[in-house]
C-alpha cells in the first residue's frame, strides 16, 4: 500500500492533481502537501489568456513558468490550461470580433504552445464552449460568434503547434448523460473523430455538490472513452453548505470515493486533478456564496475524511499499520 494520493494512483499507471497558485508558493504548509501528494499539476490561473497574452502579441510567461518550474523540479507532469475560453480573456482580446477575433485567438495557442513545446504533456484546447441552457448547443461568446467551426481550428492550430502534446476538450456540468450539455459535448467529440479533427482527451471538470455525484458518472466516462478519446477529471471539488459538520464531511468523503473509482472502472481514465488542495484557497466560497469546504484538506490543513476515501478508491489503504 502507498502513503500519498499521488502513489496511489500511480499503482494504477493514473495521476492524482492539483491546481496550483503561484501566488501560495511561498506558504510552506501549502508546498509541502502540494509537492508530497500529488504527481501533476494544473495553474489555476497563470496559463489562461488574461496571465499569458495582457497586451496582443505581447506575451508573458512568468506566473505560468512559476508554476512549471515548481512542478518539474518536485517531479509533476503538467496540465496546459487553458488556450480558448470565453473567460478571463485580456480586455483587448474581449473587444475583438470577427476574423480578427478568429486570428488572435490562432496567435494565442502559437504562441502559448510554442513556449511550452516539448513540456506540457496535455493542454485544454478549449474550455466551456457548451451552454447550459438545456439545449446542448453551444455557449453565445464572442469566439462562438467568429463561427461555429472555432473549436475545430482551435485543435487543428493546437496540433500543428505541438504535435506531441495531447489535445482536450474541457468542460463543467459534462458529468452526468441524461443532461443536454453532456450529449451536445459527446456529440462534438463523435463528429471530430469521424472527420478527423484532432482531439485526444476530454475533461470533465467535476464542480460538484455533496450528495450529488451523477450515479452513472462511470457509465458516462465509458461512453466518451468508447469515441476513442482519453478521458480525465480535471477540477475535482464537491462542495456543501458551510459550515461542514461529520455528517457533511462523511458524505463528502463517499462522494469522493464514487468519481475516483468511477475513473478506477474505466481504462482511458488516466488521472483525477482536485482544484486546489486546502479550504483555506478554494474558489468556491467566492463563486457560490455560503458553499464551500469542497477540498480534501480543510482550511488548516487537516487531512478530511475524504482523504482516506480517495486513497481506498485508488487502491491502497490511508494508513501505514495494517495486516498482511
Ligand atoms: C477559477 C479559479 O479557481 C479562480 O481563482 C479564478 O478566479 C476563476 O477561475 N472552471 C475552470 C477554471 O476551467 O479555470 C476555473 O478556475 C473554475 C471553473
Amino acid at each position: 500500500a502507498e502513503s500519498t494520493l499521488g502513489a496511489a494512483a500511480a499503482q494504477s499507471g493514473r495521476y492524482f492533481g492539483t491546481a496550483i497558485a503561484s501566488g501560495k508558493l511561498g506558504d510552506s504548509a501549502y508546498t509541502t502537501i502540494a509537492s508530497r501528494e500529488f504527481n501533476m499539476v494544473t495553474a489555476e490561473n497563470e496559463m489562461k489568456i488574461d496571465a499569458t497574452e495582457p497586451q496582443r502579441g505581447q506575451f508573458n510567461f512568468s506566473a505560468g513558468d512559476r508554476v512549471y518550474n515548481w512542478a518539474v523540479q518536485n517531479g509533476k507532469q503538467v496540465r496546459g490550461h487553458t488556450l480558448a475560453w470565453h473567460s478571463q480573456q485580456p480586455g483587448w482580446m474581449q473587444s475583438l470580433s470577427g476574423s480578427t477575433l478568429r486570428q488572435a485567438m490562432i496567435d494565442h495557442i502559437n504562441g502559448v504552445m510554442g513556449h511550452y513545446k516539448g513540456k506540457i504533456a496535455q493542454w485544454d484546447v478549449v474550455n466551456e464552449a457548451f451552454s447550459d441552457d438545456g439545449s446542448g448547443g453551444r455557449r453565445d461568446s464572442n469566439l462562438q460568434r467568429t463561427g461555429n467551426d472555432w473549436i475545430e481550428v482551435a485543435f487543428r492550430t493546437a496540433r500543428a503547434a505541438d504535435p506531441a502534446a495531447k489535445l482536450c476538450y474541457n468542460d463543467y456540468n459534462i458529468e452526468n448523460w441524461t443532461w443536454a450539455k453532456t450529449q451536445g459535448v459527446y456529440n462534438m467529440v463523435r463528429d471530430f473523430k469521424q472527420r478527423g479533427v484532432p482531439i485526444d482527451c476530454v475533461g470533465f471538470q467535476s464542480h460538484l455538490i455533496v450528495g450529488q455525484v451523477p450515479g452513472d458518472f462511470r457509465q458516462n466516462l465509458q461512453r466518451f472513452a468508447d469515441l476513442g478519446v482519453d478521458v480525465r477529471i480535471t477540477e475535482l471539488d464537491i462542495r456543501m453548505r458551510t459550515p461542514s459538520d461529520a455528517t457533511k464531511l462523511a458524505t463528502q468523503a463517499a462522494d469522493y470515493k464514487k468519481v475516483v473509482q468511477a475513473c478506477m472502472q474505466v481504462t482511458r481514465c488516466q488521472g483525477v486533478t482536485v482544484w486546489g488542495i486546502t479550504d483555506k484557497y478554494s474558489w468556491v466560497p467566492d463563486v457560490f456564496p455560503g458553499e464551500g469546504a469542497a477540498l480534501v484538506w480543510d482550511a488548516s490543513y487537516a487531512k478530511k475524511p475524504a482523504y482516506a476515501a480517495v486513497m481506498e478508491a485508488f487502491g491502497s489503504r490511508s494508513h501505514h499499520h495494517h495486516h498482511h
